[in-house]
């Protein structure tokens, strides 16, 4: 069996010299157990039996790098494609990557174009760029915008899940949904699943109870006009309010510190990407294995809580045919309220940007 991996090795060296990929492609080939796709397979087993994953990653920065990491370790990806404007990055994450492998499942690990991203389950978009001082929103948006346009277009026809993390995340998941031209379910954004992990981070270090025990949403804009809502919130099923000392004039505090989480973490360190990373592959993860998890993610809304027309974060119920069924969020009047200000404050940035 070595021998025929082997010479199957040799013989798929030659086919992929010229993308330089074969010292990432080498390593995990020969550490698999099982083969992994039909292309780049060990001879005789097919992965699509198993819950293995095929996901591609555009933009290989400390998002796109995270994501992938997360992917190996927390996943059943047995194939990761990798791509980057800058030359060399992706081919060099994924030799970097591969030498995970005797710690990991097997997995390939490659540097891929657009067009082998259509060979994927799931394709994350991480490309783009943060703000720069002293540059308005807008101008990060209008150039993220044409990144996200140009890679949309480019995956047209794609058969599986779209999600996108760039920033500002929702209106890139329209520019998305609109260049790439597949149903609203498939093109999903990250949207406040991170917004709503750090909320119950938050939440579960003030109570002293686990985090993964608190019930509570952070829905709206991924940005400073994002909704917690915390007239739902739980934990286990103890209403938080009815909590014992729990003090609701904290709760504005509680709010701001998930609002401006992101700006603390950049001051200190330039980025934001372990708990996206971590939040993205679990999002891949639980819709590949068609879990129908309920997710604070954003998509198109179709008028749940009285929005249409604009991608933003509402609870939905996500699997393998994407971000499906919004649920209609419990809110008081306050969030209500907020949250059609976030989504009217998002429905312009997306006008600025919808004509290209
Ligand atoms: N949604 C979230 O919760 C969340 C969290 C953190 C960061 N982000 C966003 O993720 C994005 C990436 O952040 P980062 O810190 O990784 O930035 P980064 O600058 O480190 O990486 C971006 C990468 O995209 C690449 N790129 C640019 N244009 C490309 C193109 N056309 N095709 C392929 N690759 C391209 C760049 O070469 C670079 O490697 C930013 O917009 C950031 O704001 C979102």
């Amino acid at each position: 069996m070595l021998k025929e991996r082997l010479k199957w090795t040799a013989r798929h060296a030659n086919r992929h010299k010229h993308t330089g990929s074969l010292l990432a492609h080498c390593n995990f080939v020969l550490g698999c157990e099982r083969s992994v796709t039909s292309k780049h397979a060990c001879p005789g087993i097919d992965v699509r039996k198993d819950s293995a994953m095929k996901v591609g990653i555009v933009g290989m920065g400390w998002v796109g790098t995270s994501i992938a990491a997360s992917l190996l370790t927390r996943t059943t990806t047995r194939e990761l494609y990798l791509s980057d404007v800058r030359p060399g990055l992706a081919e060099g994450e994924a030799m970097d990557l591969s030498h995970a492998a005797p710690f990991l499942r097997a997995a390939v690990v490659r540097p891929a174009t657009l067009s082998e991203m259509h060979e994927c389950d799931a394709v994350v978009i991480a490309a783009g760029r943060n703000g720069k001082p002293g540059e308005s929103r807008l101008d990060l948006l209008r150039d993220n915008a044409s990144i996200v346009r140009q890679l949309g277009e480019a995956l047209r026809g794609f058969g599986g899940l779209l999600v996108v993390v760039t920033n500002p995340v929702d209106v890139l998941t329209h520019v998305l949904l609109d260049a790439s031209g597949l149903p609203p379910a498939r093109v999903i954004g990250s949207g406040t699943l991170l917004d709503t992990a750090r909320m119950r981070h938050v939440i579960g270090t003030e109570l002293g109870v686990s985090p993964q025990s608190i019930h509570m949403n952070v829905l709206g804009e991924h940005g400073d006009s994002q909704v917690a809502v915390f007239s739902s919130a739980s934990v286990g099923t103890m209403r938080l309010r009815a909590w014992a000392g729990w003090d609701r004039s904290r709760e504005t505090a509680l709010a701001e510190r998930v609002r401006w989480a992101a700006r603390e973490i950049i001051a200190r360190k330039g980025a934001t990407n372990h708990a996206i990373g971590l939040a993205t592959a679990y999002l891949l993860k639980w819709a590949l294995a068609d879990e129908q998890r309920v997710l604070t993610v954003s998509r198109l809304q179709e008028g749940a809580a009285g929005l249409r027309d604009v991608c933003i974060s509402l609870p939905v119920i996500v699997g393998r045919a994407g971000a499906t069924q919004v649920l209609e969020p419990d809110l008081e009047d306050a969030e209500r309220a907020a949250l059609t200000c976030s989504a009217e404050l998002l429905r312009r940035a997306y006008g600025s940007v919808a004509a290209g």
